[in-house]
């Protein structure tokens, strides 16, 4: 069986292009619509979609994990390429480009990207991204039967996001400095 999984799909940047577009559009429409509610319509947006990029955050690496002891080229190799690819497409990046457009845009109405929470929230989710880049680039390797990690540096990395999103959603609700 041939192992490699071949998404028929636009390429990444035209898919970021639309999702930022989509995503910008929405925004429009929301200030346009809800005059005096808007902030509170855009910040369930941003927890909708910071909750749809964590669950893929922390699913991700449960799938690298499995996908270690597989053989290369079996059935079930074929079946967590094409699950985490998905997953990566689907959820991951357009819930990454939502969370950034809204989380920006209550910064700067609201908060004129002052507060030190809101820099040292701004530093975490620079290093969340950051994995988020290396889990995407991660799924090519994968793709590619290229992985160069074992099953239980996946196991230790999957902890990565989840502390991350601990320290994130202190600094936001608690706002301690
Ligand atoms: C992607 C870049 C992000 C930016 C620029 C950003 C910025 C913001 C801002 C300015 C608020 C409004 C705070 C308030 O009204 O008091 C907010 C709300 C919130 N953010 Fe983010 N955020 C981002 C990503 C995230 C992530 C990754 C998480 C969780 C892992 C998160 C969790 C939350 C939560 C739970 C709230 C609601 C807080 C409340 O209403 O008390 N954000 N965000």
């Amino acid at each position: 069986m041939n192992s490699a999984y071949r998404p028929r799909a636009a390429s990444p940047a035209v898919r970021a292009a639309i999702a930022i577009a989509v995503t910008v559009a929405i925004l429009a429409a929301v200030i346009a619509t809800t005059p005096g509610q808007a902030y509170l319509w855009i910040k369930s947006l941003h927890v909708v979609a910071i909750i749809s990029w964590m669950a893929g955050m922390l699913y991700l690496p449960r799938l690298f994990v499995n996908h270690c002891s597989v053989a290369v080229g079996s059935p079930e190799s074929v079946l967590l390429k094409g699950m985490e690819q998905r997953l990566l497409r689907i959820i991951l990046n357009p819930a990454m480009i939502i969370a950034w457009v809204t989380g920006l845009w209550m910064a700067w109405s609201v908060f004129g990207f002052h507060g030190g929470w809101l820099h040292g929230k701004l530093a975490l989710v620079l290093v969340l991204s950051g994995v988020h880049g290396h889990l995407s680039a991660s799924v090519r390797a994968f793709a590619e039967d290229r992985n160069r990690y074992s099953e239980r540096t996946w196991r230790v990395l999957n902890e990565v996001p989840a502390l991350l999103m601990i320290g994130i959603v202190v600094l936001v609700i608690v706002k301690p400095f």
